[in-house]
């Protein structure tokens, strides 16, 4: 059932450009589902864990592209925020399972005002049958407690519904070729292993990344937590010397998110001030970006263009591959990490 490989996590990994594939199906329904909402002025997105990141992207997506504000809420925190909802609201429930206990404490609360909708895995999910509306993601079941295709379904659903939003017609066309960026950031597994070898023994990683990068350091570092009990940060690049840059040293690998676009210089010039307090450099670019390769001790490099918006979806893969490949060099089970479940049902 693992279909040859030999965890759960690394067989759903592997799965990923197709779990995307799936979910693009969607956009004829979710462009029916836009035609018929009313006039939102917030949008409020309400998750845990990895579904919050995904929401992170969401909020550069809908500010940036839609134009609408947009608060991002951790579901044990929603609470207190709860007030400032109204029915012009729209909440976007962000769940693998859709039985969450917190995310579903937090949507019963938001019915009560806003508009609701649930962006869900699990079909007939608790959430899926609470909200106005729903939009599946598609991505087959997960068993891996590491959220993984799902994380990217997610990802894709998010895009799709802001770009349906915004009438990004170009950006629906680009996010069509995501799956084969997907399947060409799979091929550097080998070297990623070899990375994995090299770092297993580190006892503290940052991940850096700015904009739409930020949420994916966030997600690697979760990542490495949860399979490798590495500690590891996940920061936004810029404040970096506003405090933590004094934990920089030669024993802490920094990883940074560097594709093309609006934030590579600033992340490129970060990149720099932690290379030069001793840190290794493992750096997440595009295959054209000499001045990045020429900077960086390991290079994980992506082909192909690829637009800043969309780079999410692809730039978690090889963070993914590298928490995977360290957790086993580490003689860990990625499938079933200490202390963790797959679904949190407890608030
Ligand atoms: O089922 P949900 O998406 O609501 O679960 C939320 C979190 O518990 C989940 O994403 C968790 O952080 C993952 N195991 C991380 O890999």
């Amino acid at each position: 059932e693992k279909g040859g490989y030999d965890h759960f996590m690394l067989k759903e990994i592997h799965e990923q450009p197709d779990a995307v594939k799936k979910t693009l199906m969607e956009l004829q329904d979710i462009k029916e589902m836009v035609e018929n909402f009313p006039k939102f002025n917030r949008i409020c997105f309400v998750a845990c864990g990895t579904s919050y990141h995904a929401s992170l992207v969401g909020k550069y997506l809908f500010e940036g592209l839609v134009g609408i504000p947009t608060d991002v809420l951790l579901a044990s925190e929603f609470e207190f925020s709860a007030g400032a909802l109204d029915e012009k609201t729209l909440a976007i429930f962000i769940s693998q399972s859709g039985e969450t206990a917190d995310t579903l404490r937090a949507l019963r609360m938001a019915n009560e005002t806003a508009q609701t909708l649930a962006i869900v895995n699990v079909l007939g999910s608790t959430a899926t049958r609470e909200a106005d509306h729903v939009i599946y993601t598609r991505a087959g079941p997960e068993i891996g407690v590491a959220a993984t295709k799902t994380y990217v379904s997610q990802l894709t659903c998010i895009c799709l519904l802001a770009l349906s939003m915004a009438g990004e017609e170009k950006l629906l066309e680009d996010i069509q070729h995501v799956p084969d960026h997907m399947k060409l950031a799979l091929e550097a597994e080998d070297q990623i292993r070899e990375i994995a070898k090299k770092y297993k023994d580190a006892e503290d990683f940052f991940f850096i990344g700015r904009g739409y990068s930020y949420p994916t350091a966030m997600e690697g570092a979760l990542k490495l937590k949860e399979i490798t009990y590495i500690h590891g940060e996940g920061y936004a690049a810029g404040e970096l010397k506003h405090g933590p840059l004094a934990l920089i040293d030669d024993d802490v690998p920094v990883v940074a998110v560097v594709p093309p676009g609006d934030s590579h210089d600033k992340t490129l010039g970060n990149l720099q001030e932690v290379k030069a307090r001793g840190a290794s450099v493992i750096a997440l670019g595009s295959s054209d970006d000499e001045v990045l390769k020429s900077e960086a001790h390991e290079m994980i490099e992506f082909s192909g263009e690829l637009n800043e918006v969309l780079s999410p979806i692809v730039y978690v893969v090889p963070l993914q591959l590298l928490s995977y490949h360290m957790s086993v060099e580490r003689g860990i089970d990625p499938d079933k990490p200490k202390n963790l479940a797959k679904c949190v049902t407890v608030e």
